[in-house]
Parts: C-alpha cells; sequence; structure tokens
C-alpha cells in the first residue's frame, strides 16, 4: 500500500466542537460549567489541562481550574471535591492524573458525584458503561477512538479487533466500547506473549500500552487501521528537544495500514472533544429539559 490516509484528529474534534458550540446556541445553554482540579506541578499535566480550558472557553462551556499544592492532605482533596458535587452552578467536576503518591485515586475518583464524573471513572458509571446502560457518563478517549475508526469503517460488526492495553482509563473501557460495536476484540497487555502474532490476525489495532515502537511494520497485515493511544517522550540527542511519540513505528506501520492516527494530532485532541460532549451529557442527565440524544455528532 504505502499511502495510508492519516486521521487528523485535530480536523475531527474541531467539526465536534463547531456542533457542540451550535447546540449550547440553539438550546440557549449559557450556564454549562466544569471545575478542573489540577494537585501538584506535573507539567504534562498543566498542559493537558490548559488544553481543556481553552477547548471550553471555544465552545462557550465555563471552566474553572483549582490549581492545589503537592503537598495537599487527601482529606482536604476529598472535602474539596464534596464543595463541588454540592456546587449546584457545577456541572462537570474533572480531577487530573496522574495524583501525588499519598493520595489514592480510587477514593479520589469514587468521591466525584456519578452524574458530574464527566471522566467516567466512577464504578457507577463503568457499571452502567459495561451493561449497555445509556444514561452513564463513559470515558472520552475510547469514544473518540471509536469516532475515528468510524470515519473508516462505519460498520465494525465481526471485524478482529485488538486493543493493546488495559488500563481504567482506555484499555478496558476501549475493550467493552468495540465490543459494543460488535467487533471480535481480543486485549493484550504488558503480560501477552505472541503480541506480534496477534497484531498479525487485527483488522483495527488500538494501542494504548505506553511503549514506543511497540507496533512494528512486519507486525502488521495490509490495510489493518491502526489508533495510536500512546504518549511516549523519547530523549533525543544533546541540543535537540526531547520527542513525543506513540507505541506504533509511524514510519514503518503506515507502507502497510489502510489508516492511521497520528501523535501527536490524532487521538489527544479527540479525548478533549469527548471531554466536552460529556460535559453537556453531565448537563443534560441533571437537567430533565435538554435531551442528550438530540445532540449529533
Ligand atoms: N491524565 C491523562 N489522561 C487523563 C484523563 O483522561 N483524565 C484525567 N482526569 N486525567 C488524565
Amino acid at each position: 500500500m504505502g499511502d495510508a490516509f492519516i486521521i487528523d484528529g485535530c480536523h475531527y474534534a474541531g467539526e465536534i466542537e463547531r456542533k457542540l458550540k451550535d447546540f449550547l446556541n440553539s438550546h440557549k445553554i449559557e450556564t454549562l460549567r466544569l471545575d478542573v482540579i489540577l494537585v501538584g506541578d506535573h507539567k504534562p499535566s498543566e498542559i493537558y489541562v490548559r488544553r481543556k480550558s481553552e477547548a471550553c472557553h471555544r465552545v462557550g462551556i465555563q471552566v474553572e481550574t483549582h490549581k492545589l499544592p503537592e503537598t495537599i492532605q487527601e482529606q482536604q482533596l476529598l472535602e474539596h471535591i464534596e464543595r463541588l458535587n454540592k456546587a449546584s452552578e457545577t456541572n462537570g467536576i474533572l480531577v487530573q492524573l496522574p495524583l501525588p503518591a499519598h493520595i489514592s485515586k480510587q477514593k479520589v475518583q469514587m468521591a466525584i458525584e456519578p452524574l458530574k464524573d464527566v471522566d467516567g471513572f466512577h464504578v457507577e458509571n463503568i457499571g452502567k458503561h459495561v451493561s449497555e446502560m445509556k444514561d452513564g457518563l463513559f470515558p472520552c478517549t475510547p469514544q473518540g477512538c471509536l469516532y475515528l475508526i468510524n470515519q473508516i469503517y462505519p460498520d465494525i460488526s465481526g471485524m478482529d479487533a485488538l486493543v493493546i492495553g488495559r488500563s481504567l482509563v482506555v484499555g478496558m473501557p476501549m475493550s467493552h466500547t468495540l465490543l459494543q460495536a460488535d467487533a471480535t476484540v481480543t486485549t493484550a497487555h504488558i503480560k501477552t506473549k505472541n503480541l506480534s502474532d496477534l497484531c498479525k490476525r487485527a483488522d483495527i489495532i488500538v494501542s494504548a500500552a505506553g511503549h514506543p515502537n511497540l507496533v512494528r511494520g512486519k507486525d502488521v497485515k495490509e490495510g489493518v487501521v491502526v489508533i495510536d493511544v500512546g504518549i511516549n517522550r523519547v530523549e533525543a540527542p544533546d541540543n535537540m528537544k526531547a520527542k513525543i511519540t506513540g507505541d506504533v513505528n509511524f514510519e514503518e506501520v503506515s507502507q502497510k495500514a489502510k489508516a492511521i492516527s497520528p501523535v501527536p494530532g490524532g487521538v489527544g485532541p479527540m479525548t478533549i472533544a469527548f471531554l466536552l460532549v460529556n460535559c453537556l451529557k453531565a448537563y443534560c442527565l441533571q437537567h430533565g429539559d435538554v435531551d442528550f440524544d438530540d445532540f449529533k455528532f
């Protein structure tokens, strides 16, 4: 093949943002509000949170970032979340990960009111996702990945999909999302022995393992569709800036793939676009008068 379609996440995220902005305007939703909690000085998190905040501004979602010190005690953070749970003007709450080691991620995720849990990490929302109940909030990145896959294949029923990674943020909900779209799903992870064989069989590969060069050209079949969720910082030689790469060897795999998402500019913008969509869904779940199903994206 050699001329894979490059799946431009910035383009599709822009389309979703436009539709969302129009929907908010036409339904006169002016008070939709997201509160983001950022703990500590983790530089990549600061960048992600800034991008989320900028995206909210573009579509007309009010957003406030609560920057809390690295040394904050777990109890204080939980109390902060509880105040936002109770605040009627707050529709969505997002606590940026990772958290400092002395704070339990699980306790924090469980402290967020499920109807405001725009990350979809609360067990109530995980349970609703797995049991295909429509009135939950579901993780943003898997929704973004399926949206990109659907640009190539609107129907993936019966196709062989391989998900590499089993995290609660991406891998696990990704596998459920693809299963619900009737794909035949294999989940691989760090202990998987025959990754190369599994890759060779797959019609669709979603890699969210966090290892550069994990998926090589020799491992994939002609015409595969590849979604790269990896964000890996690779140190460059002296005097050059460190580079961000995905899990997939783009040069090699794009020679054989039908379509491939780049890093950066692939899944990243889609995660943010679906965070905005989740904010709207949270608003609709909280206000019975707007039907989320009326939003077409
Ligand atoms: N850190 C990296 N990805 C994510 C995400 O999707 N949500 C949150 N809250 N933190 C993250």
